[in-house]
């Protein structure tokens, strides 16, 4: 029996070193750990061996199972290191292959200005207030101090909605009287962007819809200098140092006294071009000292309040600043247009 144990032994280890995977490795274990394998039967008739050859034949059997064992958990060990050194081998990862480009979307040239535009304001210390687009009759007119049939209501053509009163507003100055009645008498200073609409006819120089950035600033000893010297500073910074700006006399019916504000045509430096139409200035904002009326709707004293309002077209300056030509390219949602900002 001794001798049986021996040659089983040796066999075992020899099919043992031709296993080079993981499915002959458990076809071998099976054939010679498992309960029906020749071992196994060896190790039954030890039973039926005379007692005294009965402990040496038992030693030996278990030297060769356990010999065997060990062998087997080598090897799956050995195979397993294999294996992972082969898939790292195989799957390496050519880093230095170019990437797949992402799409990439963009934030639109109308907004790209605007959000320029807020920048530089919220620098000057001016808070971002948001009003609304759908507006009643009194904010956009009446408490702008244009009563009913007051005749500078032509000054915007409006749309209105199927409810009696209510409209898209025309300009974003209707806010001034929100953002009066929530800051109830303490000093302001915001502005207020947002898109507004007119009923006109769309040509190269206007659309129906376009965005304004309001400003107002109310305060106990706010004076048209005020005005002068923060609408200076702004196109300065939006325009560059060098610009030159003008005001011109004016009129709204919510400020008194009004202004309307030129920078120099930077198309031409002022020579005079098709762009300012030969003036060589181009108007980029309307403003003024906000109407007492308008101070008072908005629950401010005008004994003892003061303040400046302005609005400016915010597509207006995003065109002077790219020489875009025509308006219409804005809503147009043309990519060949829009992929150039
Ligand atoms: N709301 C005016 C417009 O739309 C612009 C403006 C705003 C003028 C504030 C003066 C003060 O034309």
């Amino acid at each position: 029996m001794i001798e049986r144990l021996g040659a089983l032994m040796k066999q075992g280890l020899a099919q043992l070193s031709q296993v080079a995977d993981d499915v002959t490795l458990q076809d071998w274990r099976v054939k010679v750990l498992g309960r029906s394998a020749p071992l196994g039967k060896i190790l039954e008739e030890l039973r039926d061996l005379p007692k005294d050859q009965r402990p040496a034949a038992g030693r030996r059997a278990n030297e060769v199972k356990t010999t065997l064992e060990a062998a087997y958990e080598a090897k799956a060990e050995s195979l397993k290191a294999a294996a992972l050194a082969q898939s790292l081998e195989q799957e390496q990862l050519d880093v230095t292959l170019p990437g797949r480009p992402m799409p990439r979307g963009r934030v639109h040239p109308a907004h790209q200005t605007l959000r320029r535009i807020l920048r530089i304001w919220a620098e000057m210390g001016f808070q971002v207030y948001r009003s609304r687009d759908v507006e009643t009759d009194e904010y956009n007119f009446e408490f702008m101090n244009m009563p009913p049939h007051h005749p500078a209501r032509d000054m915007w053509d409006t749309f209105y909605t199927t409810t009696p009163g209510v409209l898209l507003r025309t300009h974003t100055s209707p806010g001034q009287i929100h953002v009066m009645r929530e800051r109830a008498s303490e000093p302001i200073r915001v502005v207020l962007p947002g898109m507004c609409y007119r009923y006109e006819q769309i040509t190269a120089r206007s659309e129906i819809q376009f965005h304004q950035v309001e400003g107002l600033a109310v305060g106990r000893h706010i004076t048209f200098a005020d005005l002068k010297g923060t609408l200076t500073a702004f196109t300065r910074r939006m325009f560059g140092s060098a610009v030159q700006t003008r005001f011109r006399a004016s009129y709204f019916p919510f400020t008194e006294p009004s202004a309307e504000m030129d920078v120099e045509c930077f198309v031409c430096g002022g020579e005079g071009c098709a762009v300012c139409k030969r003036t060589g200035w181009l108007e980029i904002l309307g403003a003024g000292m906000v109407h007492p009326v308008v101070l008072s709707y908005g629950g401010y004293d005008p004994e003892v309040f003061s303040g400046f309002a302005f609005g400016m077209g915010s597509e207006r300056i995003a065109m002077l600043r790219h020489r875009i030509e025509d308006i219409r390219y804005f809503w147009a949602n043309d990519l060949r247009f829009l992929e150039q900002f």
